[in-house]
């Protein structure tokens, strides 16, 4: 089995980080998730120890899946997580644009190589970002999340009344 590092800041964990996570499984075998800290979003919504719960979680049916918190560089979490690569999901040509610049970093720096994987077309328009917005808005973000997340959504932020 090839166990392979799926970075991200998963705050919070949406169907599109479980579509990548279930294709690296069927590919590689063994996916460590590795909960980071991205310094382009310094005002997360939740804590690291909640966005790991969160995908502890989701991911319980997959028992070749390890979700860790890692501090520092995704290099150092795939050499700690004995992975052979890095593997990340790409929705746009945006996504690609941002992801191939860290995949060259990476390798430049430490060697580690990066493999791509398309987001299932259903999934890719869902962002992190727009289901912090609407959730801390009143809105109901929960066709775009795992039963598990949407649960703690709704807990945080009350949805608006309708009536
Ligand atoms: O889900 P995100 O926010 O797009 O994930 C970005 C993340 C966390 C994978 C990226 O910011 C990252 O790799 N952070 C760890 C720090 C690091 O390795 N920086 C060097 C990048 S070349």
């Amino acid at each position: 089995m090839t166990t392979v590092l799926y970075p991200g800041s998963f705050d919070p964990f949406h169907l599109g980080h479980l579509d990548v996570v279930e294709q690296a499984v069927a590919l590689f075998g063994g996916v460590v998730v590795a909960v980071m800290h991205n310094p382009e979003k310094p005002s997360g919504l939740f804590s690291t120890g909640q966005r790991v719960d969160m995908a502890v979680e989701v991911l319980a049916h997959l028992p070749s899946v390890a979700v860790r918190p890692f501090p520092g560089l995704a290099v150092d979490a795939a050499r700690d997580a004995g992975a052979e690569c890095i593997v990340k999901g790409l929705r746009s040509a945006s996504d690609f644009d941002v992801e191939q610049q860290m995949a060259h970093t990476n390798r430049a720096v430490s060697g580690v190589r990066t493999v791509y994987l398309p987001c299932a077309p259903s999934t890719g328009f869902i962002s992190s970002r727009f289901i912090r917005e609407v959730s801390q808005n009143g809105g109901d973000a929960s066709s775009l999340v795992p039963p598990a997340v949407a649960r703690v959504l709704a807990a945080t932020f009350p949805p608006r009344r309708t009536s």
